[in-house]
């Protein structure tokens, strides 16, 4: 194992201003009347890497969060859902919002976003949204994400103007901090943010360097399946993850895991209690596994990315402790099934879903082998997804 890989060429690719078609003189009129589409996310490889300063390779899915906006002539933020017996919100923007008022409560995603835009010192005028998903909650998919960037994209419409995109990923992940209280990294917003159609972004944390790559989707297609495990992050496993890499990074004596080189990790690894030792040896593997599949994929080289995917389920299962008895179940069927090249869980664990890398040809074919799989083993309906990649967060007016 190691981490020279990281210096790989991680150059800043474009930066893209993305409702740049209505924003291209960067200030504009304040919009009264649009949609924003804010797009899910899911993760190729690169797990449990970005709160590590690794690197990621997500890219952001069709599946979407849709949110209508209407300006009203008040400060009143007017919250719908399409969902039943989801009662309508209202918000006085007026009034500093505050975490502990959103605890535990779907509202604490545009709340703590809007939270934020009024320490910023935005003067967001009031609105009504309409909230509709084609993006399953709890999946593992990053519809937290979706909620955020989408509802920082709706001030952006209403206020004229825009925050640098990077910063506007910021400010989801403050947001998802202080109001949902899951200490996550910076993949999910990123991906959300800069996602575009037909690539996936190898994104490196610590630097914030995005490199696109693109995927030959003529050859290879991206099948999601959800284990219909509800997958939790706030109920503390997550932090617990965390704080475990802080602990190896310190026995280590380094600031971050990204930091451990091989010739350290060689030389103190066996001085490193068992517990921290599987965790910090998931997340340098991991990292070196997501540069040998971008290499792999540019290459063309399905089978080696298909291993990698493999190699990093494993490593999460077995190391990181973040999978469960259903998605270790798929990913065993994913590997008898012929067409598929890997499989792994994406995201963050405990539930959710897997992604497997397919041979464009046998795509139908093998979402209906998982399925029918699945369902014999476990008796559960999986939802098996067949998406490309999409482009990120964005206004559309109509
Ligand atoms: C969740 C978090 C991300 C990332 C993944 C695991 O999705 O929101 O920041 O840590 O888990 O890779």
């Amino acid at each position: 194992m190691s981490n020279q890989g990281l210096n790989v060429d991680l150059t800043m690719g474009t930066t893209p201003n993305l409702s740049e078609a209505y924003f291209s003189s960067g200030e504009a009129s304040p919009a009264s009347r649009f949609t924003v589409v804010s797009p899910g996310r899911v993760n190729l490889i690169g797990e449990h890497t970005d709160y590590n300063e690794g690197v990621v390779l997500p890219m952001a899915i069709e599946p979407h969060i849709r949110i209508e906006v209407t300006a009203r002539r008040d400060r009143q933020m007017v919250l719908r859902t399409v969902w039943e017996g989801e009662p309508l919100v209202a918000v006085d923007l007026e009034r500093p919002l505050c975490a502990a008022d959103y605890h535990g409560v779907w509202t604490a995603y545009p709340c703590g976003v809007l939270a934020c835009f009024q320490r910023l010192g935005w003067e967001v005028p009031g609105f009504e949204a309409r909230i509709s998903a084609t993006l399953p909650a709890g999946g593992g998919l990053s519809s937290s994400a979706a909620l955020e960037v989408g509802f920082a994209t709706v001030v952006e419409a209403l206020c004229g103007r825009q925050l640098p995109p990077a910063e506007k990923a910021l400010l989801a992940q403050r947001a998802e901090h202080e109001f949902a209280g899951v200490p996550c990294g910076i993949m999910d917003p990123f991906a959300v943010t800069f996602g575009r159609a037909g690539h996936a972004m190898l994104l490196d944390c610590r630097t914030q360097a995005l490199r696109y790559v693109r995927l030959a989707t003529e050859t290879i297609s991206v099948v999601i399946v959800h284990s219909g495990v509800k997958h939790r992050l706030a109920d503390g496993e997550y932090a617990k993850r965390r704080a475990e890499c802080a602990s190896a990074a310190r026995l280590l004596g380094v600031d971050s895991l990204r930091d451990v080189s091989p010739a350290r990790w060689k030389e103190r690894q066996e001085t490193l209690p068992l517990l921290e030792r599987s965790r910090a040896r998931h997340v340098l593997t991991e990292h070196q596994r997501t540069l040998e599949f971008v290499e792999a994929l540019e290459a063309g080289n399905w089978e080696v990315a298909g291993e990698r995917m493999y190699g990093s389920h494993r490593s999460l299962s077995e190391d990181y402790e973040v999978s469960c008895g259903e998605l270790d179940l798929l990913v065993g069927l994913a590997r008898g099934i012929p067409g598929v090249f890997g499989c792994r869980m994406t995201g963050g664990g405990f539930g959710g879903c897997v992604v497997a890398l397919v041979s464009a040809d046998r795509t139908a074919a093998v979402g209906e082998a998982l399925r029918k799989g699945y369902k014999e083993a476990t008796g559960l309906e999986p939802a098996v997804v067949v998406t490309r990649a999409a482009d990120g967060a964005h206004v559309a007016f109509g």
